[in-house]
């Protein structure tokens, strides 16, 4: 059995919740399951990221210690994430005794290789990003110079001595690996990005500071505590063991997918395989980088004032609706536009239209015509090489990262098997072997569907395999042999129930 190991960026407990977290964690968690039916052991992580001065000054806005504030705000997520049906296997918290360990033996192995030094550094200071700016970076906003260009607020100038990491030791063996591991960063016009970044030149960055209390000590000097990113980046390892010595780390590292947007591909791509370098730790084996999804053209953040609630919107779509819009609607790597208008017209098009109406219109010819009872698909349907071609561009999709292209191919069966159904017009003709054969072969697509769609909208699909008469939990499937055309046993009765997704007006 092979183990596959993914993650999320472990979001900042100063916002709650929202849809640009649901955004990467349901890609992850999409993953997750498409990598369980093809029977691989799987690890996915995600959490919060709950050190640094941002945090400490959410509490200090809301009258709280750090410790009390990142306890209230680090469940929301995790039960945002169950209200979305998300199937991870570890929660991490930076707060937590796992993670401290794993920072300190992060920070000694590269202070032992030499890689971590004293000095001053004054600079621009983003407190949102929690991250220094050159000059050159910097934007100007409404008539305000020296912008931070994510956050669109003014930097804050800050001199300290700080511990730096010494990233500019880094920058041949980083093009060096990348060169050697084409295709780790995905998609590819996100993975030039980040070798631009690297070739643009690479500046040491500070790893700590003493003018803040929350956050983790520095070993050798406890005055100083680690500055966020070194603090959060080692959540990854964290997780798998490492700085435990009763545990072998190795057992999971390296992680298969760090899964980011891109807002933090210089974090990701560039610090953190440097650190690993440094500190004799593998390199990541693959980054999936996402776009944002954007509301009124404006990335949606806190300090932008335009957060949608993912949670509410289920309650119109549903849970499915919702996943099912975020991961199709969006070649994963792009930005996307989010409307209300796009989530209604996406769920009436692909989810009620299409899915739904097979669904039923299937149920109900079994009804009339077959005595409720499906019968068996032929072995040389008119409807297998769909189906196969199907399987074989939804795997290409998942393991280029690319979810609406997995999605699109999964719904080119269903497609096919409307079109299938409108040119047999089974509806029309007389109980007999021809609408048998007719309905067994829809029945099959059905069955293979559901199992391909599974990843995305794991209720629906569930409920489907039970209407075409399966007990079983669709989960336990696995692939490729349950793609195969031709398991779907007849037999089995089918019911037609309520609609999956009745259609919703705008
Ligand atoms: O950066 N569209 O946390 P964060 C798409 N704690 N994705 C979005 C998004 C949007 N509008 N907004 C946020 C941090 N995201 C650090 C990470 S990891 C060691 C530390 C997603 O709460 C996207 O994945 O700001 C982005 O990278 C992440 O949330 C940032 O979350
Ligand atoms: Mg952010």
């Amino acid at each position: 059995m092979s183990r596959f190991y993914v993650t999320t960026p472990i979001y900042y407990v100063n916002a709650e919740p929202h849809l640009g977290h649901a955004y990467t964690t349901i890609v992850g968690d999409a993953l997750t399951r498409w990598h369980r039916l093809l029977g691989d052991d799987v690890k996915y992580l995600t959490g919060t990221d709950e050190h640094g001065l941002k945090i400490q000054q959410a509490a200090d806005d809301a009258g709280k210690t750090p410790q009390q504030f990142t306890d209230e705000i680090a469940p929301k997520f995790a039960d945002a994430w169950e209200r979305l049906d998300i199937a991870n296997d570890d929660f991490i918290r930076t707060t937590e005794p796992r993670h401290k360990a794993a920072v300190a033996e992060l920070l000694q192995r590269c202070y032992d290789a030499g890689d971590i030094e004293l000095d001053t550094y004054s600079g621009k200071y983003c407190v949102g990003c929690e991250l220094y700016y050159t000059d050159d970076e910097l934007v100007e906003v409404d008539g305000v110079a020296e912008c931070c260009p994510i956050h669109k607020r003014p930097v804050e100038t800050l001199e300290e001595e700080n511990y730096f990491f010494r990233l500019s030791r880094f920058e041949d063996r980083l093009l060096d690996w990348y060169a050697a591991h084409p295709g780790a960063m995905k998609p590819d016009n996100r993975a030039n990005e980040a070798i631009g970044l690297i070739k643009g030149g690479l500046r040491d960055f500070s790893i700590s500071r003493t003018s803040l209390e929350w956050g983790i000590p520095l070993p050798w000097d406890p005055d100083h505590v680690t500055y966020v990113w070194f603090d959060a980046l080692t959540n990854y390892l964290a997780a798998t063991g490492f700085g435990d010595p009763e545990q072998d780390y190795t057992d999971w590292w390296p992680v298969d997918y760090h899964l980011i947007g891109k807002d933090i591909v210089r974090q990701h791509c560039v610090y953190w395989p440097a650190m690993l370098m440094s500190a004799g730790v593998e390199l990541p084996k693959g980054w999936g980088i996402g776009g944002w999804l954007l509301v009124d053209g404006e990335k949606m953040a806190k300090s932008g004032g335009n957060v949608v609630n993912p949670l509410d919107l289920i309650d119109t779509v549903g849970v499915d609706g919702f996943r099912y819009y975020v991961l199709a609607e969006t070649p994963y790597g792009s930005d996307g536009d989010f409307s209300y208008e796009g989530l209604v017209g996406k769920y009436n098009s692909d989810l009620a239209n299409n899915l739904g109406n097979l669904a039923a219109r299937v149920a109900t010819v079994v009804a009339k015509k077959c005595d409720g009872t499906g019968p068996a698909p032929r072995a040389d349907s008119p409807l297998a090489a769909a189906a196969a071609t199907a399987y074989a561009d939804t795997v290409r999709g998942w393991d280029d990262v690319a979810p609406s292209k997995a999605l699109d191919a999964t719904w080119s069966l269903v497609r096919a098997t409307n079109a299938y159904l409108e040119s047999n017009e089974p509806w029309k003709a007389e109980p007999g072997p021809e609408v048998d054969a007719v309905m067994g072969d829809a029945l099959e697509a059905l069955r293979i569907v559901s199992i391909l769609a599974f990843p995305a909208v794991p209720r629906t699909a569930q409920a489907v395999w039970e209407r075409i008469g399966f007990t079983s939990d669709i989960a336990e499937q696995r692939l490729p042999e349950a793609a195969a055309w031709g398991a779907y046993p007849g037999g089995l009765t089918v019911t037609k129930g309520d609609p999956l997704f009745p259609r919703i007006k705008l």
